[in-house]
């Protein structure tokens, strides 16, 4: 089912329960060679949510700010973007340039992403394509300002998003996961997986 809440293309059940189980086993590959870690704020707070990457550059923060730097934390290369999720970029987007990077959050029982713009790219044109696996988020949109009214609807596993076009910028957020909602994930929890064109 497709439907567009405040510019955001919302695939409702894209993913089949083997493709879901097909990302989950490629986001291990990464995380083995790319550890998830819980990046500081720049207020001097861990974010709750764990994150990795995969590409050629990955989202980062610290109290310097948000980036994406060309390695892990830990000096190795962020792996290669698997295929699966290139390949859906491409059916999804229709944008033939790939995403230099995906960025892979894992939230916890507990853990939320505050209300926030993706803008650490260089061009805006590029959209955003968001793939959920694992328990169920409370996804919440606003609008391209802070502040406002906003709307919020659950995105299950196998739910994808393309955020792009005039609500490329448009505010969103994770109010909070329904920890345990799906069985994917043998200890619960949400993956998120987010590829952006970055330079
Ligand atoms: C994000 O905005 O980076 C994550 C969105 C989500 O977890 O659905
Ligand atoms: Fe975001």
């Amino acid at each position: 089912m497709h439907a567009t809440v405040r510019g955001f293309e919302i695939y409702k059940g894209y993913l089949d329960a083997a493709a879901q189980a097909g990302l989950v086993a490629d986001i291990r590959h990464v995380a083995e060679s790319a550890p998830m870690f819980s990046p500081e704020t720049p207020y001097g707070k861990p974010m709750s949510v764990r994150m990795t990457s995969a590409g050629s550059v990955g989202w980062y923060a610290d109290r310097s700010g948000y980036r994406y730097a060309p390695t892990h934390p830990s000096g190795v290369d962020w792996p290669p973007i698997p295929d699966a999720v290139l390949t859906l970029w491409h059916e999804l987007t229709g944008v033939k340039h790939p995403p230099d990077c995906c960025l892979i959050n894992y939230y916890g029982e507990g853990a939320r992403m505050g209300m926030h713009q993706d803008k650490d790219e260089a061009d805006f044109k590029w959209p955003v394509l968001s793939v959920s696996l694992g328990d169920a988020g409370l996804f919440r949109i606003g609008n391209t300002t802070r502040g406002g009214k906003t709307e919020s609807l659950w995105l299950d596993s196998g739910d994808v998003v393309v955020m792009g076009g005039d609500a490329r910028l448009t505010y969103h957020g994770v109010d909070r996961i329904r920890f345990g909602s799906s069985s994917l994930l043998p200890k619960g929890g949400r993956i998120n997986l987010t590829c952006r064109v970055v330079r």
